[in-house]
């Protein structure tokens, strides 16, 4: 791969860019470098939503938009993309009103109180609003906001904006025009890109990813950036060598067979993976939406939380519950491993030099099996787990065949709980199996004391937990604030 600019689409022209470090993050190169400052900053970690951009992408012959944190973007993962900000708003809306229709509607719902966080609330309705026809359900609009902090005006108004809205005239967005672009920055070659002593490569296929990451064993590399970017902005690490995956097309692709089975790229976004996961079982949907944020999930992917491996990870329990392996790629060569044979020890995983990971199995859903995954946390959305647990028992004739159980947040890597597995398995299915089974289950890790929660705290959330499996069942498990959802 031959070194060029940086090329993606922002304000109707092609941006260049060089000399500018490869971890440099959007934010800053919008409110530094060129001084367009409607895009807040609030907490550099992608927690606020106060930067939220819109990114668009050609997905098949459509424009995809989406909203993400720039605060954690490097700067070359927008080559080849589309970026909109708070400004495209009024330019767009200055074709009819003065304003955007989401950004009048945010002013006539009473939505902006210090105004702090108003661009990144306009950003995230916006995205919604071009992806949408008509006006999304309340409960799609509360999930599209679920990235954005708000502490003056208590949110009801920002959700009353989207429908006002629409009630306006709607601008229109020339989508041909971008996605001409787009198809111009596809034309380019894959991008290498150096800077600061630096370099930053980003190929397009998996042969190119496989003989790169061979060359360069030592680089890191980098997939939604929604860990990695912390590691800059909060950690302040130097990263001299990045192998970006999100260029990688075939990395992004999810199959069904037709048993069910599903095969998830390590590329797929998590909003991709989980609408995959959930749409085969449904107890995902719930974990998917309460997993970080809207704009977290348009750009963190499933392979790149499964290979950061951190013990309280959400995906990976409801992953190992069901069985699910992973492929790993070294050059040519494929291996797979149960994913609960990935984690070695904290923060050691099963990954060789020069390897990388390549897709994620689940096996299909077999009849009579009951799967649930819950997380605990303090907040709702976008919060770390105190505890994740996720249980798939396989039942006929009233007995229990089979137990798989796996928690995060209980020991230093995601794990099975093989001892209530041992115990469960070859019992009836009744309150009593449970609750003896909840018994062992709380006796069975060494959790840690953290800021998060005690260790006393999460043994008895993950007893609780199986007995909510049962209570479910049997139809009396007490209501939950996800519940009230549907009344909203
Ligand atoms: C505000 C915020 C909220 C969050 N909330 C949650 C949450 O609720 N639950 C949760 O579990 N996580 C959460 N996270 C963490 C993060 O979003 C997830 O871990 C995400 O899935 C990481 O994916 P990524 O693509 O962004 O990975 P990156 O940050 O790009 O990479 C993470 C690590 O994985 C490695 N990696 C990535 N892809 C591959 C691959 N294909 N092969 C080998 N190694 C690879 C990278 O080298 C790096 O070490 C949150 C993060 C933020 C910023
Ligand atoms: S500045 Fe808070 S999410 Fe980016
Ligand atoms: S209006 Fe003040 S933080 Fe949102």
């Amino acid at each position: 791969m031959s070194e060029r600019p940086i090329h993606f689409y922002f304000r109707g022209t092609v941006q260049r860019i060089e000399g500018v470090s490869p971890t440099r993050t959007l934010l800053q190169y919008l409110r530094e470098d060129v001084h367009v400052t409607g895009t807040k900053e609030g907490c550099a970690e992608g927690d606020c939503g106060a930067c939220t951009v819109v990114l668009g992408e050609k997905v098949g012959d459509a424009l995809q938009l989406k909203a993400v944190n720039a605060c954690i973007q490097f700067l070359p993962t927008l080559d080849g993309k589309a970026l909109f900000t708070v400004e495209d708003l009024t330019r767009l809306g200055e074709r009819t009103a003065q304003l955007h229709p989401v950004q009048q509607a945010l002013l006539d719902t009473h939505a902006s109180q210090c105004g702090f966080c108003t661009p990144g609330f306009a950003m995230s309705l916006f995205a919604l609003y071009e992806n949408n026809p008509a006006c999304p359900d309340r409960a799609s609009i509360c999930h599209a906001l679920d990235g954005n902090l708000c502490r003056c005006t208590g949110y009801r108004p920002q959700v009353d904006a989207l429908p006002a809205a629409y009630a306006r005239p709607r601008p229109h967005l020339d989508r041909q025009a971008v996605l001409a672009a787009l198809d111009h920055l596809a034309s380019l070659p894959s991008l290498e890109y150096r800077a600061h002593g630096q370099r930053f490569t980003a190929p397009r296929t998996l042969a190119e990813l496989a003989t790169a990451r061979l060359a360069h064993p030592e680089a890191r590399l980098l997939a939604g950036a929604t860990d990695v970017g912390l590691w800059v902005t909060k950690q302040l690490w130097q990263l001299d060598a990045l192998i970006y995956l999100g260029a990688v097309a075939e990395l992004k692709i999810i199959t069904r067979d037709p048993a069910g089975g599903l095969v998830i790229g390590a590329g797929a976004s998590l909003t991709d993976a989980f609408a995959a996961l959930s749409a085969a079982e449904p107890a995902w949907t719930e974990l998917a939406w309460r997993f970080a944020s809207t704009p977290v999930r348009n750009a963190g992917t499933l392979g790149g939380n499964v290979a950061n491996g951190s013990p309280i990870g959400d995906s990976m329990p409801g992953l190992i519950a069901l069985g699910s392996h992973i492929v790993l790629q070294q050059g040519e060569r494929l291996r797979r491993l149960p994913l609960e044979d990935f984690y070695l020890a904290y923060q050691k995983t099963a990954l060789e030099a020069g390897e990388f990971l390549r897709a994620l199995e689940i096996p299909p859903t077999p009849p009579g099996r009951v799967f649930r995954t819950w997380k605990v946390s303090k907040r709702s959305d976008q919060d770390i787990s105190a505890v994740c647990g996720a249980f798939a028992l396989q039942l006929a004739d009233g007995v229990i065949h089979s137990a798989r159980i796996a928690f995060g947040g209980m020991a230093g890597t995601p794990l099975r709980a093989r001892a209530t597995e041992a115990f469960l398995t070859g019992r009836t299915w009744s309150r009593l199996s449970l609750e003896e089974a909840a018994r062992i289950l709380a006796n069975e890790f060494t959790p840690l004391d953290d800021l998060r929660a005690s260790a006393a705290y999460r043994r008895r959330v993950a007893a609780g937990l199986l007995m909510r499996l049962w209570l479910e069942q049997d139809g009396s498990a007490p209501a939950r604030l996800a519940d009230l959802e549907a009344l909203t």
